[in-house]
């Protein structure tokens, strides 16, 4: 029987080094698209999947992220007295019900794999998602839900994949097939961040995967790999042939909110799908001389 997915884990701590001076005093999940910080849309997407508890894996000076998911009671106060009543249901929907949302502080930056190593203890022995934030899906269906979905068929590992330029293999965990059904592929192999010429495909994992807890005693080692760094990719490598593994072609596009240009082009494409701007934003955007 394959058991439920309950909990996700969220790395957030990295130093968001490619936004400075932005990100010098404000972690950079913290970044709006649109009107909503990057994190918030990774939140909801996990809840909307069904997940009942996350976890974020935070570091020093990222107190802003507890901060956006509590109550703020002068603000809160003020939007009463003011009358103010859909800005106050507003700040407050976003609150998740106390203990659906655990911290945890990655003390190093140790990569990737290290930053889910430090959660293993809030998720125990059952299977967990992860969600990358910095990768944000849009989507009809919620890409964590999709995933879900291909996950009542598949159990065992999946990762959510994408096909990339092959001059980009050395940004990604790059897959190596088997055989495909649907949106479905085998997984034979995986390697972090290889060169174009030694990549064994162009299908790479984006920031959602959903694992089973075999992977903590992996971790457990912390074996150093790309980039001297503890890589979730190489410890996933290891359960390979042990348990299925599967990636999985979500539907939607897929920005990386972690670098400059994926993030403009977020905020646009998400700008324009607004009901309240979209039309307006149009106009303006047909009007520029490019
Ligand atoms: C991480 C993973 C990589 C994955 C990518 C998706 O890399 O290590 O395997 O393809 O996220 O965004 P990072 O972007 O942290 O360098």
């Amino acid at each position: 029987m394959k058991r439920v997915v309950r909990k996700a884990i969220m790395p957030v701590a990295g130093l968001g080094t490619r936004f400075l001076p932005a990100t010098k005093a404000m972690p950079k999940e913290m970044l709006p698209v649109v009107d909503k910080p990057i994190i918030q849309y990774a939140v909801e997407e996990a809840f909307d999947a069904g997940i009942e508890e996350l976890i974020l894996v935070t570091g020093r000076g990222k107190y802003l992220l507890e901060d956006h998911f509590d109550h703020a009671f002068e603000l809160e106060s003020t939007l009463v007295e003011r009358g103010k009543e859909s800005a106050l249901d507003l700040v407050r929907s976003i609150i998740p019900t106390a203990g659906r949302i655990s911290y945890t502080r990655q003390q190093k930056p140790l990569g990737l794999g290290h930053a889910i190593w430090c959660a293993r203890n809030l998720v125990g022995n059952e299977p967990f998602a992860i969600l990358l934030p910095d990768d944000l899906v849009q989507s009809k269906s919620p890409c964590l839900a999709q995933m879900m979905t291909a996950y009542e068929k598949t159990g065992g590992n999946l990762v959510a994949v994408m096909d990339v330029p092959r001059e980009h293999t050395n940004r990604y965990g790059i897959l190596e097939t088997g055989s495909v059904d649907g949106a479905l592929s085998e997984v034979l192999g995986l390697v972090e961040k290889p060169n174009p010429e030694d990549a064994p495909s162009t299908l790479s994992i984006i920031g959602r995967y959903i694992l089973q807890p075999e992977i903590f005693s992996i971790l457990d080692k912390g074996e150093k790999g790309a980039g001297g760094e503890v890589q979730l990719t190489d410890a996933m490598a290891h359960l390979i042939g042990k348990q299925p593994f599967h990636g999985y072609r979500f539907e939607g596009t897929r920005y990386d909110c972690g670098d400059k240009l994926g993030f403009l082009k977020a905020t646009v494409a998400l700008a324009l799908a607004r009901d309240d701007l979209g039309q307006d934003f149009a106009d303006y955007l047909k009007t520029l001389k490019l």
